[in-house]
């Protein structure tokens, strides 16, 4: 049943929990994870990811979904609810814009996975020499126009999801998708596995080097993955948790989807490393592995092709039902602002997102030279949105929920039923969680002058 205000909700608890996984799950679990915790050692950095996800990613999940189950509204509205300062309104705004900024660019990897998708399907990037793999991702980085149309087709996807509604669009697509992706993972680990590199692919990320943990560098990559991964800081759990009914237990869900979205990555992970290290090559390739590394594995694996299409299916699926809540925030605040129809207002902003993106979709080619802060553009924009908005707009969510609304509403809200267990979250909230995220952003900041 739709409630009075006409606003949409789930279609029953299950529905939310694989939607707001689905959010979750996408390129942070395959294509970063797999790359961040390859240059950064491995089981060093899980163990450093790991007590993030505990500390702060737990505690900061719970907030976002406590405060849209509240506000039932859109991000910006559940920063304005009566007394309190209209000034934090930005805060809204700003996590609406950055969701926006983030699906501009994400999109644009997003693409390069589904015309890779395309490759192995039709069976062109199959028969290429191993050789002339790594070239191939240049050439096709370099075209003026294949990078762009596969934006462009992959948001105009996402678009269309969010345009058929929150329960026939969002969560119908993570009710088929989800499942699915499970036991593709699944399989390709249990393949991977038997590839003869698994030893050294458990060593690699179960065994830790000890001395990596002096590294600060080390705890400030885990944090931003931590984020980017469950999704946290851009308002998407306050939107989702926005379409929830009343009394949905908040804690038993945030606990299962941070679970359920760090065994997705190491099993994404065991499908990665044990291929890797079976045919010899490097874990620590930077952002091209999954497009040039792991193609030189799959033409040496028997079976290959197919483990690359179900790989690149893989990765196409999940980005996709992550993009779509990242699309969902601009959109629905758009629909109460203009109190116009969904599809009135995802067709032009998916637009504008999708020509935002334009230059991270050149960047890597023909605008190669183009340097926005002295980086390439998709860097410059992933660096802009996740280490500085993501960790600002977090700050300002974990403040808000933390300081300005009274306290005994926020902890109802968040469900928690030991006194105990709400004084220690209630403590993160208003006070570890802030500090330690601010510390981030203070090194980043350090180490990148
Ligand atoms: N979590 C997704 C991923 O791992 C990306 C994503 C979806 C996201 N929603 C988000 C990242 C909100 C930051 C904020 O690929």
């Amino acid at each position: 049943m739709e409630p009075q205000d006409g606003r949409e909700q789930w279609g029953n608890r299950a529905g939310f929990m694989l939607a707001t996984l689905a959010s979750a799950v996408g390129l942070g679990n395959i294509w970063r994870f797999s790359y961040v915790a390859g240059e950064n050692g491995g089981a060093a950095f899980l163990l450093a990811y790991v007590l993030c996800v505990v500390a702060i990613g737990l505690p900061a999940m719970l907030a976002e979904l406590a405060l849209g189950a509240r506000a039932r509204a859109d991000v910006v509205e559940a920063f304005a609810p009566p007394g309190v300062s209209r000034a934090w309104r930005g805060a809204g705004a700003l996590a609406a814009f950055a969701s926006f900024a983030i699906l501009s660019y994400y999109s644009v990897v997003a693409g390069w996975a589904c015309r890779y998708f395309a490759g192995y399907l039709d069976g062109s990037l199959a028969r290429l020499p191993r050789d002339d793999l790594a070239g191939n991702f240049a050439a096709f980085l370099a075209s003026p126009a294949e990078p762009l149309v596969w934006h462009f087709i992959f948001m105009a996807a996402t678009g269309a999801v969010v345009a058929a509604g929150v329960r026939r669009g969002i969560e119908l697509a993570a009710r088929v998708l989800m499942p699915l992706l499970a036991v593709l993972v699944l399989m390709l680990a249990g393949y991977a596995l038997s590839l003869g590199g698994a030893a050294k692919a458990f060593a690699f990320l179960l065994v830790p080097d000890w001395s990596r943990l002096a590294d600060p560098g080390l705890y400030l990559a885990a944090l931003g993955q931590v984020f980017f991964s469950l999704g946290i800081g851009m308002g998407v759990l306050v939107t989702y948790g926005s379409y929830l009914g009343h009394g949905e237990r908040l804690p038993g869900a945030a606990v299962t989807i941070a679970v359920g979205d760090t065994l997705f990555a190491l099993v994404a992970g065991m499908a990665i490393f044990p291929a890797v290290f079976a045919f010899g090559l490097d874990p620590a390739q930077g952002p091209a592995l999954a497009f040039e590394t792991l193609p030189q594995v799959f033409v040496q694996m028997p079976g290959g092709h197919w483990f690359a299409v179900a790989f690149f299916f893989l990765l196409v699926a999940a980005a996709l039902t992550s993009a779509v809540s990242l699309l969902e925030v601009p959109v629905a605040y758009a629909m109460r602002r203009s109190g116009r129809g969904r599809l009135t207002v995802t067709v032009p902003i998916a637009l504008a997102a999708a020509l935002a993106g334009i230059p991270a979709a050149l960047g890597a080619g023909v605008w190669r030279d183009v340097r926005l802060l002295g980086r390439p553009p998709l860097e410059a924009m992933d660096h802009i949105a996740a280490d500085l908005l993501l960790p600002v707009v977090a700050i300002a969510l974990l403040g808000f929920v933390g300081w300005a609304l009274p306290r005994r509403e926020v902890v109802a809200a968040a469900g928690l039923r030991s006194a105990g267990l709400a004084r220690s979250w209630f403590g993160a909230v208003r006070y570890l969680a802030p500090v330690a995220i601010a510390l981030m952003l203070a090194a980043t900041a350090l180490a990148s002058q």
